[in-house]
């Protein structure tokens, strides 16, 4: 694995260089192919490499999915304590996670149905329904809001054309209201997909769309 530092491409912000070796960050115990941008810095060893268009009838878990479902239930001590890793597997391969992707889960887990529902509902990072290409989420809480996410939430539906919690027309965009996203010196924050944007206005927002639009040839989002 090369030492040379890896750039950020802004997934959690755009803070530029890191001077931090890939295998300090993510470690080196992953499976999959590894994206051309390095992928999310913040992520697990446990997280994938490999990024897949997202099929709601795509299978739970062949190939490189089911060496990682391997290491995942070698880690931890339980079923049960697998069960959030699993679930984000199961979103990353199909999207969202609908009810009968959890009555899988809980069959593979050897869980009970109604458990695996009642965690899987539980948080909100599982979409309970199939979402846009970019799930664009605005984080309205109280520094962000006094910042104007307000407007920053209102020039992402005009700019989409779409209601809150809604997806647009040509399927690419969903936008809900996000709870603090943790990047509160940077408000407004907006999480797209699992890359951060910060510091962003209601002016900032065509520049983001338009950038996304053109990304949209990109299987790696
Ligand atoms: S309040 Fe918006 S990131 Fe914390």
């Amino acid at each position: 694995m090369s030492e040379a530092p890896f750039r950020n491409p802004g997934w959690a912000g755009n803070t530029g260089e890191f001077d931090l070796a890939e295998a300090e960050v993510r470690g080196d115990s992953y499976v999959g192919e590894r994206p051309l941008d390095g992928g999310h810095p913040g992520a697990s060893p446990s997280l994938p490499y490999m990024l897949v268009k997202k099929d709601p009838s795509a299978p739970l878990f062949e190939g490189p999915y089911q060496e990682r479902l391997d290491k995942i239930l070698d880690r931890y001590p339980t079923s049960r304590a697998a069960l959030l890793p699993v679930l984000n597997m199961a979103q990353e391969l199909r999207g969202h996670v609908s009810p009968g992707t959890m009555d899988e889960v809980a069959s593979l887990l050897d869980l009970g149905r109604a458990y695996v529902r009642g965690v899987a509902t539980f948080y909100t990072m599982y979409n309970k329904r199939p979402v846009g290409r970019f799930l664009v989420q605005v984080c309205t809480n109280i520094s962000c809001n006094l910042c104007g996410a307000d407007e920053v939430l209102a020039a992402f539906l005009d700019h989409t054309g779409t209601e809150l919690g809604e997806t647009s027309a040509d399927g690419n965009f969903t936008v809900v209201e996000a709870e603090c996203l943790a990047a509160c010196g940077f408000p407004t924050c907006v999480q797209i997909n699992s890359r951060y944007f910060e510091d962003v206005g209601a002016d900032d927002v065509t520049a983001i769309i338009e950038r996304l639009k053109a990304e949209t040839g990109d299987a790696r989002l």
